[in-house]
């Protein structure tokens, strides 16, 4: 089968703690954050006949107190949390009609460098969390061109988490994860937490030849997210980078027989995967799981741009095709896209980094390579956009 299950950060990692193999570090400050966030989310007693959730606490199992340098950010599994199905939204697309001269994003002092000639690009000089509308705007906009754009020198990590959360919210309606860990309280962040211990290493790839498991994000919703954002928390200071891959591009290399013949096509998308997976390991389902078919071919609402909307966590059939068929031509399209490193790019993570990608035209990876210890923790933003849609395939001209 050409589909994989995504285990590593798109599901509640296995958090083995060994707060020993860790750097010591005195944190007064992160002590007191932990136990003010302790104070202020204090579980409420049971119910009167009723069996208290079960809450699972990174924080507990490294013994009280940690060296992370956003305590309050460790995740917290509540099995008490249970959602309705997702209601449809009206998702307004703000990097349709904003200003491509980016002048209220790329402000004076700004410098942005791309990593390859089309996909991804780095910025400094830039605070986000000080955008005005219009620079948000224009920031939905250059990550929807660029696919990807890494902020360097960011405070949203300082920010309060709901003041991270309101800035996030302007991109759409905020996603909550059915499995992932989140902050206590804060069920809209999806948190990445590993604490890079070798024996998490040695069982990661104890299956496995390489990390590398390219997704989109939660595709299998009907409102799969747009713009998104992944806050550095706690980072090697080498190794752990993500990788990205541009969706558009991978649809421009192919040929017009075969665009064409994709164009009409829709696939399936599926969380029952994930969601299996969380509850075979005890852990959390907040929502039921869902299907949905989506185009193959999906347009970008800001750009028009063409993009290929299969990827290798979620998409696992091809309606209309026999099992056959739709196998091959899956595994066609996921090996076209996983090895296409002429629309990849790599980000390295740096402290007070925040990168942005568009969910609809990429899938990331990240690379689980380091071995010394050191704890990846991240923290994501991941507004919902539009239903994905197509518009019909135009014949090129020489
Ligand atoms: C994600 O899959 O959203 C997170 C990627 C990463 O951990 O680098």
């Amino acid at each position: 089968m050409a589909t994989q299950t995504i285990t590593q950060t798109e599901i509640a990692p296995s958090v083995s703690i060994s707060a020993q193999s860790l750097p010591e570090r005195p944190l007064p400050e992160s002590v007191a954050k932990v136990e003010q966030v302790k104070e202020e989310t204090k579980e409420q007693p049971a119910e009167p006949g009723k069996e208290k959730p079960k809450v699972r606490r990174v924080i507990d199992e490294e013994g009280g107190t940690t060296t992370a340098t956003y305590p309050h950010y460790l995740p917290v599994w509540n099995h008490g949390e249970e959602y309705p199905p997702w209601e449809p939204f009206t998702h307004t697309e703000h990097g349709k009609d904003a200003d491509p001269s980016f002048k209220d994003l790329l402000i004076d002092g700004a410098k942005i460098q791309h990593l390859t000639p089309t996909t991804g690009s780095e910025v400094t000089g830039v605070q986000l969390s000080r955008l005005s509308e219009a620079g948000k705007d224009q920031l939905a906009l250059l990550v929807a061109q660029r696919k990807v754009v890494a902020f360097r020198d960011q405070d949203l990590a300082d920010l309060s988490i709901q003041e991270a959360l309101d800035f996030g919210g302007y991109f759409g309606r905020h996603h909550v994860h059915p499995t992932s860990g989140n902050p206590e309280g804060y069920p809209e962040i999806h948190l990445v937490y590993r604490n890079g211990s070798s024996s998490e290493f040695e069982s990661f790839l104890a299956n496995r030849n390489s990390s590398v498991a390219w997704h989109s994000d939660v595709t299998y919703e009907e409102q799969p997210p747009g713009t998104t954002f992944l806050v550095i928390l706690d980072t090697p200071e080498v190794g752990g980078d993500t990788a990205f891959v541009n969706h558009v591009e991978a649809y421009n290399r192919l040929s017009p027989a075969i665009k064409e013949r994709l164009h009409g096509l829709t696939a399936v998308h599926s969380g029952f995967e994930q969601a299996e997976f969380s509850r075979s390991r005890g852990g959390v389902v907040r929502r039921e799981p869902v299907k949905n078919s989506h185009p193959l071919v999906r347009t970008h609402p800001a750009t028009g741009e063409k993009a290929l909307f299969v990827n290798g966590g979620f998409t696992r059939s091809i309606d209309g095709l026999k099992k056959e068929e739709s196998e091959y031509l899956l595994k066609f399209l996921l090996d076209h896209i996983g090895r296409g490193i002429d629309y990849q790019a790599r980000v390295r993570w740096a402290p007070k980094t925040v990168v942005v990608w568009d969910n609809r035209v990429t899938s990331h990876s990240a690379i689980v390579d380091w071995v010394t210890g050191e704890r990846r923790h991240l923290a994501r933003i991941t507004p919902q956009a539009e239903r994905p849609y197509e518009t019909p395939y135009v014949a090129e001209t020489k």
